[in-house]
């Protein structure tokens, strides 16, 4: 089955052909993050006007380079939400209108749920259900136990920022460009990771939620804090260092609970943007040897991408059959709980 996906929720434009759910055919991103380096984050009205512009070319190209036409194009995923409005409504709409033209059925995909999928695409050995998935996104912080790609619980989630977030706007603080994750891991690179102290956020609460707002504040008391006259660069790599390593901490602290509060999993993904962190990789890695840990198989798989959709569609119309389509007909937004069943 080819599936031809769509995702445009926030400053990317992106579309991929995918096989049977996993392998990757073609795969593009066009992304305006560059024109928001100086913002400090996405300015919705421009990401959504360059989405305008680059939806077409793109979807043509992805026909083009994996040599295709309409004809061999089994089925359509484009992200239904959650996302910014206008930028949502660009892949929607075309994916409506090519559903249309072209006759072919069309499905609607959350966007976690695509996330939740990514560890399959181009995977060299299949996963093994039941598994804990540590899902981190500018949008969102969410630790799932699933027993199947549409079954599961969200065990924690974040009640406030999410991790993303956290890194965007510390960078902000920092001086840095948006996207803050790939910023704050470079600034962090030769710095010492225990020169400033930050928060252990509900370190001493039950249960898997997060909480990043805390250390936000906490970094902006450091910062002002500091002695007079100290120049930030001779400070940054130490304080990027330490934020950086509180918040990967914090995350990796609540998904070693997790995973031993189930004895069940056979392995445990991490997945989203913020999942292309190396710091917070080598953390799990030392936290949580003797189990089978799995990240998307390229960097590009772990952020927004629109392979993910079309492998969660596939997998959405493998479990749940002609009730997959439904996914697209309501108008309401697509809570997760629509498509993850406990
Ligand atoms: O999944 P994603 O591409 O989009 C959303 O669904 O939000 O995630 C984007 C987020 C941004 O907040 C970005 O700063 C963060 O992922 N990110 C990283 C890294 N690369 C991207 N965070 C930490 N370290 C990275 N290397
Ligand atoms: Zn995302």
């Amino acid at each position: 089955m080819n599936i031809l996906a769509l995702e445009t929720s926030c400053d990317e434009t992106a579309a991929a052909i995918v096989q049977h759910g996993s392998k990757v055919l073609v795969s593009c991103i066009a992304s305006s993050q560059l024109s928001f380096h100086e913002s400090g984050g996405v300015i919705p009205e421009e990401a959504a006007r360059k989405q305008v512009e680059c939806i077409v070319p793109i979807i043509r190209k992805v026909l083009k380079d994996s040599h295709m036409d309409r004809n061999d194009i089994d089925a359509i995923a484009v992200t239904k939400g959650p996302g910014l409005s206008g930028s949502l409504l660009v892949g929607t709409t075309a994916g409506r209108v090519l559903s249309s033209l072209w006759k072919c059925p069309i499905l609607g995909v959350h966007h976690t749920l695509g996330h939740l999928c990514s560890p399959w695409l181009e995977c060299t050995s299949q996963p093994l259900f039941p598994l804990i998935t540590l899902s981190v996104s500018g949008g969102h912080s969410d630790i799932w136990y699933r027993t199947s790609h549409t079954r599961g619980t969200l065990l924690g989630s974040t009640r406030d920022d999410a991790a993303g977030e956290a890194f965007d706007k510390g960078a902000s603080m920092l001086g840095l460009p948006y996207p803050g994750g790939p910023s704050i891991q470079k600034a962090a690179l030769n710095g010492k990771r225990s020169a400033y102290e930050f928060p252990k956020p509900l370190h001493n609460e039950e249960g898997f939620d997060f909480s990043f707002s805390g250390l936000k504040t906490s970094l902006k008391y450091t910062l002002r804090d500091l002695p007079e006259n100290t120049p930030l660069k001779a400070v940054l790599p130490d304080i990027a260092a330490s934020y950086e390593h509180a918040l990967c901490r914090h995350l990796i602290d609540r998904l070693e609970r997790a995973v031993a509060k189930n004895p069940d999993v056979r392995e445990v993904h991490i997945v989203g943007g913020v999942s292309a962190n190396a710091h917070l990789r080598a953390l799990a890695e030392e936290s949580l040897q003797g189990y089978a840990l799995r990240y998307p198989s390229h960097i590009t798989y772990c952020t927004d991408n629109a392979a993910m959709i079309g492998c969660a569609a596939y997998f959405l119309i493998e479990e749940l059959g002609d009730t997959a389509f439904d996914t697209f007909k309501t108008e309401a937004s697509l809570p997760l709980s629509n498509v993850i069943h406990a």
